[in-house]
């Protein structure tokens, strides 16, 4: 595995693995992918074996634009008005596949629709420019295991698995994109992301999140969904959410918003292994950016528990909960 600077040289190096059936990771605008030619059967499947992925969990294709996706996906005028609206950016179309689709049918794990997905990130972009291909990318992290959003996570997560990692620096978002259905008549949300359901509103009227729970899933987790199983995104340490004042023994604090931190810093007492603010002014934006980090520094430091304050459900917070739910949730 080499860790190399997203420079010129660099980038122009991971196309060219991209090229040869490599796998590279790369930072985008949500969280690192672990990028494959989606149009290489062998290696779309090193993807899943990197990652320890079960095979029925699809994969989202990235190209760096509409034009680019239309030969695999097929558009109709809602998604030709989201993508205008969203991309480059962070929502993902789950879109039928066009007959003779020049991607793996592995992306699509048996199903007849394949999830697309145009990256706002300069790193990203000038790498699928550069190799000319379609990139399969999941997070770059292991099967169930929190997010990458440094390059460092990539390689403590996946270590030699990836032929190659792009250290772009920490990425804006911190969350991945919001996974939107449009395969049938109303658009279903599968996946809360960087994009507000009310933006995405907004653009196409209403959307849908219900559906039948799977076995191991959350309540309203639709049944197209196959990502979405409950335990997902878990730090080593269990989480106990919607933390209150009272505090267990052994536990770190995951706080939020003006609530005096306990610590050194606001000469406030503490018996917390450990404290982080996912944003002290109590902003979703920043809070979202920090979320995985600040997850992976307090696991790093093997506490009991990790006690997580109370988030708002509103915005970019309903993603934030969705996150934290899968990760306190075990199986
Ligand atoms: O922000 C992101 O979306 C990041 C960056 C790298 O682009 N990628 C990412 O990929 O989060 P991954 O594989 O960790 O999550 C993709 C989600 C999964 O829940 C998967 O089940 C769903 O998208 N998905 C992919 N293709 C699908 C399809 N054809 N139908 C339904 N769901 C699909
Ligand atoms: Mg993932």
């Amino acid at each position: 595995m080499a860790l190399r600077p997203a420079d010129g040289a660099g980038i122009a190096a991971a196309a060219a693995r991209l090229r040869r059936g490599g796998l590279v990771a790369f930072p985008t605008e949500t969280v690192y992918g672990l990028g494959a030619d989606a149009g290489d059967d062998r290696a779309v499947a090193r993807i899943f074996g990197a990652k320890g992925r079960p095979r029925f969990n699809p994969l989202i294709v990235h190209a760096p634009d509409l034009a680019a996706h239309r030969a695999w996906a097929v558009f109709d005028e809602r998604a030709l008005r989201l993508a205008d609206a969203f991309w480059p950016g962070a929502l993902t179309l789950v879109l039928p596949r066009t007959p003779d689709a020049p991607v793996s049918r592995l992306v699509s794990a048996g199903l007849d629709t394949v999830a697309v997905r145009a990256p706002d990130h300069p790193v990203a972009q000038a790498l699928m420019r550069a190799a000319g291909c379609p990139v399969a990318a999941p997070s770059a992290n292991r099967s169930g295991r929190l997010s990458p959003t440094e390059a460092g996570h990539v390689a403590a997560s996946l270590g030699g698995a990836a032929d190659l990692i792009l250290d772009g620096g920490p990425c804006p978002g911190g969350l991945e994109s919001t996974v939107l259905s449009l395969t049938g008549e109303v658009p279903v949300l599968l996946r809360p992301g960087l994009v507000s359901r009310d933006t995405i509103e907004s653009a196409v009227g209403p959307v849908e999140t219900a559906g039948p729970a799977l076995p191991g899933t959350l309540p309203g987790t639709p049944l197209e969904s196959p990502g979405m199983l409950a335990a997902h995104y878990a730090p080593r340490a269990p989480l106990r959410l919607e933390a209150g004042a009272a505090q267990e023994d052994g536990e770190a604090l995951l706080a939020f918003g003006a609530a005096p931190t306990p610590g050194p810093a606001s000469g406030v007492a503490s018996g917390y292994a450990a404290v982080r603010n996912l944003s002290p002014a109590g902003d979703l934006t920043e809070a979202a950016a920090n979320l995985f980090r600040l997850l992976h520094e307090l696991d790093a430091l093997a506490p009991d528990a990790i006690a997580v304050a109370p988030v708002p459900e509103d915005g970019l917070g309903v993603a934030i909960n969705d996150r934290l739910r899968r990760a306190a949730a075990r199986d």
